[in-house]
């Protein structure tokens, strides 16, 4: 196993990949207070609870699920989420064999600015999962549909790589926002996902 996890990469967002431990969420406390005016402390209590509820949710035993990709990203307004990109997250690392018929899961929550739009129940139409062709027709056929109101510090579970695997969009961004996700894994699986 590679010495170099845990690596943080750090530019428009901050990616986190290693052991889930307190040291990291000191440094992502640090980085939210170097882009936004919250204070380190309150930033890194408010962290600290989202991976702990989280960790605890996350199927799998101790090990399958100590080390973690944790993403932070910083937005300030813009358009590219006007139209909305409605879409099913497909699988987003290598299950360990063992672990496959477990359901996984991303986990998200907007701590400031517009949330993630995400539609209560997943209609037939998306079985073609032609997202990106697809844009601007699934965005007219879902622009009546009402989505779930999450508000800021929710904590929403995306399942991933499954049929029902929730129907979600970036919301349009009209101002400033602070978005977190995290996934849990074994080391192995989350080292496949940071090469
Ligand atoms: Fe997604």
């Amino acid at each position: 196993m590679s010495s170099s996890i845990p690596e943080f990469r750090q530019k428009d967002c901050l990616n986190y990949f290693g052991p889930v431990e307190p040291s990291f969420v000191t440094v992502a406390a640090k980085f939210l207070a170097s882009c936004t005016d919250g204070a380190e402390e309150q930033l890194a209590q408010s962290l600290d609870t989202f991976i702990k509820a989280t960790q605890a949710d996350c199927v799998g035993t101790a090990r399958e699920k100590e080390h973690c990709w944790f993403e932070i990203r910083v937005d300030r307004p813009k358009e590219d989420f006007k139209t909305p990109r409605w879409h099913q997250d497909g699988p987003m690392r290598t299950y360990q064999e063992a672990a496959e018929g477990e359901p996984r899961s991303k986990y998200a929550t907007t701590l400031l600015g517009p949330c993630t739009l995400l539609l209560p129940s997943n209609p037939k139409i998306l079985e073609t999962q032609a997202y990106v062709a697809l844009r601007e027709w699934l965005a007219d056929q879902f622009e009546d549909k009402e989505p779930i109101n999450l508000t800021n510090r929710n904590i929403a579970r995306f399942t991933w790589g499954r049929d029902d695997s929730p129907v979600h969009s970036e919301p349009n961004i009209v101002s400033d926002r602070v978005f977190i996700t995290v996934i849990y894994g074994s080391q192995d699986e989350i080292q496949t996902l940071w090469n």
